[in-house]
């Protein structure tokens, strides 16, 4: 006699939660012994919807919760009353999230309260401050404390959670799920861009630390490039923020060598990104991304989680600051040899494999047959 099918509980809530997770889910799907469900929390909503529909994801349960000018209590008490009921409902074997936003940390303390195992995807990434990344420091070092399986993408994620005391056979170095995404997406041709033979930067900036002042920063150091560089444009795909929204259209919106555009679908920007010469950004996604398409990146934060690609020399942090900004971006567009160097330095973050190596991990802990796939090196 069988026992019952053994269920995976998904949940995402934000574009970064869709693109990194959709890997893992459409892998769990696969699995004709295994039944996942996928929930969204809501808190993106077009965005989500956009990443849903790329990679022809759909959820399962949606709680809908997102609203203009949403704050971190109102998310995560929302998000955590939904989830519980959920989890009651579908009394899965597991729980499945990634990276470090609200609806991961909430998901992780929803399966902590109603003692499911939690599997973290992206896990082990750090800064020295739990204040910044703010508040996604502190979402994955509560969630660290809570997993049952920490699926570190390098090798220097997964030394982070051994040095806090995680199990060693709790820890699996897989790579990022964002490169297997990413190496899917990028199979077609360049991307369609507003401007044609101008060497292009693409920025994207977002971060609640850079919100106000610095992001000014950001856009007088962007003008300041375009002055010094008659032929180089930007493009902007702004994130759906209002806060963030008003204040780059305030300063860019009246010029002519800025594309502010809305943000595009994950394939559109993918494209984007292997058209771009050079890639300014405050992301963290995107900092992934940038190397496994050879594009050098300058990170407008003052720390990153994200150490391996300042070491293997493909980004730079720059922070906020007007002068640095530009000074980094001068070098790069007027320095080939610099530029040549950078672009093919070696992406250290994944190989397209991940999701692979998470579901086999997810499936021994199930205790269900599982193919032994090689660690990320
Ligand atoms: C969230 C995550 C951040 C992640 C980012 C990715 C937290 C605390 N923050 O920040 O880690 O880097 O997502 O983009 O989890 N909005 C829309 N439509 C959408 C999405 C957002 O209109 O599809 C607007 C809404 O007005 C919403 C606001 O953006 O209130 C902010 O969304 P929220 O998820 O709270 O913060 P993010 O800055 O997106
Ligand atoms: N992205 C996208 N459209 C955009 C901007 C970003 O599809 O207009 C993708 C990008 O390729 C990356 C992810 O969204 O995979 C990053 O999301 P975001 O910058 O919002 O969040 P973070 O990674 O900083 O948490």
């Amino acid at each position: 006699m069988y026992g019952p099918m053994k269920k995976v509980l998904a949940v995402v809530g934000t574009r970064p939660d869709a693109i990194k997770m959709a890997p893992v889910i459409l892998e769990l799907k696969a699995q004709a012994d295994l039944t996942t469900v996928v929930i969204a929390s809501g808190q993106h909503r077009e965005m989500l919807q956009q990443v849903f529909h790329a990679f022809g994801v759909a959820a399962d349960r949606n709680f809908d919760v997102m609203k203009d000018g949403q704050t971190l209590a109102y998310l995560t008490a929302s998000i955590l009353d939904a989830l519980d009921q959920a989890i009651a409902e579908e009394i899965p074997d597991m729980v499945v999230a990634q990276g470090d936003t609200t609806t991961t940390f909430v998901a992780g303390l929803a399966a902590f309260y109603r003692r499911m195992p939690f599997a973290h995807v992206e896990a082990g990434l750090r800064t020295e401050t739990v204040e910044s990344p703010f508040p996604e420091e502190l979402n994955r070092r509560i969630v660290g404390q809570i997993a049952a399986l920490h699926f570190a993408p390098t090798q220097n994620a997964a030394d982070n959670l051994l040095k806090e005391g995680a199990c060693p056979e709790s820890v699996f170095v897989t790579g990022n799920t964002s490169i297997d995404a990413i190496l899917q997406a990028t199979g077609g041709g360049d991307g369609q861009t507003p401007f044609s033979s101008e060497r292009i930067i693409l920025v994207t900036t977002h971060r609640r630390e850079n919100w106000g002042e610095p992001q000014r920063e950001i856009c007088r150091g962007i003008k300041r490039i375009l002055d010094a560089f008659p032929d180089v444009r930007v493009i902007l795909p702004m994130h759906r923020n209002p806060v963030v929204r008003e204040m780059l259209q305030d300063e860019l919106g009246k010029d002519g060598r800025v594309a502010l555009i809305e943000p595009p679908e994950y394939w559109e920007f993918a494209s984007l990104m292997k058209r771009a010469h050079l890639i300014l950004t405050d992301s963290g996604g995107v900092q992934e991304e940038a190397p496994a398409l050879g594009k050098p990146v300058l990170v407008l934060r003052n720390e990153t989680e994200r150490p391996e690609g300042i070491e293997a020399g493909n980004a730079k942090l720059v922070g906020t600051d007007e002068d640095a900004i530009f000074a980094a971006a001068s070098l790069l567009l007027s320095d080939e040899d610099l530029y040549c160097k950078i672009a093919q330095s070696r992406n250290p973050y994944g190989d397209g494999l991940a999701a692979k190596r998470i579901v086999a991990q997810i499936r021994r802990y199930l205790e269900l047959p599982f193919d032994d796939e090689a660690p990320f090196k």
